[in-house]
């Protein structure tokens, strides 16, 4: 899938060097529910070792360069699926994640045809905040989560998108 400036593609066990470099940084773990820290290389294998069939997950590639990971994940009772993403922080700010989230959220819509999106954020995450507001989500209420990287849970703020009634008219995947 392309994107204006950015490539989303499979990951291969060759990225794990590169997620866990990216994703051994605390700025960035804390702010996600189930990134240990540290996190290593063999972490990082073992995980794309043990994406499942339910899982959407794409490396986001600027430039050439894998700068973070998007995707979702469908719950098999009602189907609706969980969006889930983080970046290196050198590449914070730039709009990256909303615009990999735009086409993703399309992929769900139109390809898997979720009929619901969900997200969340720890409380203290302000940034992500402001991704999902853009992104069109409302919120449907609080919740605590445990943080892998924090050992402790954190208030977590929820949302929900419903497949917009236009999305079958939707040109392309992404
Ligand atoms: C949260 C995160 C994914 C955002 O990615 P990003 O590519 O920087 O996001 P974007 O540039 O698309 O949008 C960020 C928005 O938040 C705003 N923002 C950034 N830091 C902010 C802060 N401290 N307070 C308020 N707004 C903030 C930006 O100005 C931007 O809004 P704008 O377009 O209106 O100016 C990224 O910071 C990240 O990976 N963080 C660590 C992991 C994480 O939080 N994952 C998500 C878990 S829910």
């Amino acid at each position: 899938m392309r994107t204006k400036r950015l490539n989303l593609r499979e990951l291969n066990h060759a990225d794990a060097r590169r997620i866990a470099l990216l994703a051994g940084d605390i700025d960035v773990a804390r702010m996600t529910a189930r990134l240990p820290h540290p996190y290593t290389e063999f972490d990082a294998e073992e995980w794309i070792r043990g994406i499942e069939a339910n899982e959407f997950v794409r490396g986001i590639e600027y430039d050439n360069y894998l700068i973070g990971l998007i995707g979702y994940t469908i719950d098999a009772n009602d189907r609706s699926a969980e969006l889930g993403y983080w970046i290196g922080k050198p590449w914070w700010g730039q709009g990256f994640v909303t615009e990999a989230a735009e086409a993703v959220m399309r992929h769900a819509f139109k390809v898997a045809r979720v009929p619901r999106m969900t997200c969340c954020h720890f409380i203290d995450n302000t940034a992500s905040a402001r991704v999902i507001e853009k992104l069109g989500f409302r919120c449907i209420g609080v919740n605590r989560a445990y943080c892998l990287a924090r050992k402790a849970e954190v208030d977590t703020i929820v949302y929900e998108r419903k497949r917009p009634m236009t999305a079958f008219l939707w040109r392309g995947a992404a």
